[in-house]
């Protein structure tokens, strides 16, 4: 399974971890190939069907990643975000996959080592769950 390379989907804020994915570029902070970027607004549009869909494709990890509490420019878009990421890593089980293959982050706009470093790890997280049992009864 070493040559397993997960297909993270990363939905992030446009205010704030899109930025900080850009200031990684431009500061030459590498992090893995393997996130494929959704920009929205505001992690409190993510609807949770997003993720379970995306789970269901095919994607090995879901990141939702976006402003600190008290940094969201819709107020409470991040709050809302949280609570619903709480709700689906509880259910999450009950469609086959581990809730570690979900992630909420928060990461400024000015935080691209920690974005550069969240990627890293949350790779090396997913990969050592292996692929997604959805992944799987694609590939039979
Ligand atoms: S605007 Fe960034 S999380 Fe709401």
């Amino acid at each position: 399974m070493s040559d397993f390379e997960p297909t993270i989907i990363a939905f992030v804020c446009n205010w704030c971890t899109y930025t900080a994915a850009d200031l990684a570029g431009t500061s030459r902070q590498a992090y893995p190939q393997n996130v494929r970027m959704i920009r929205v607004m505001c992690t409190g549009m993510v609807d949770p069907q997003y993720i379970i869909k995306a789970l269901l494709e095919g994607a090995d990890g879901v990141l939702v990643s976006g402003c600190h509490p008290g940094d969201c420019h819709y107020i409470n878009g991040n709050f809302k975000a949280r609570r619903r990421i709480k709700l689906l890593k509880e259910i999450l089980p009950r469609f086959g996959f581990e809730p570690e293959r979900l992630r909420l982050t928060w990461i400024g706009a000015s935080d691209g080592i920690q974005f550069a470093e969240t990627m890293r790890e949350l790779v090396a997280q997913v990969k050592t769950l292996g692929p997604s049992q959805a992944k799987l009864k694609m590939v039979i």
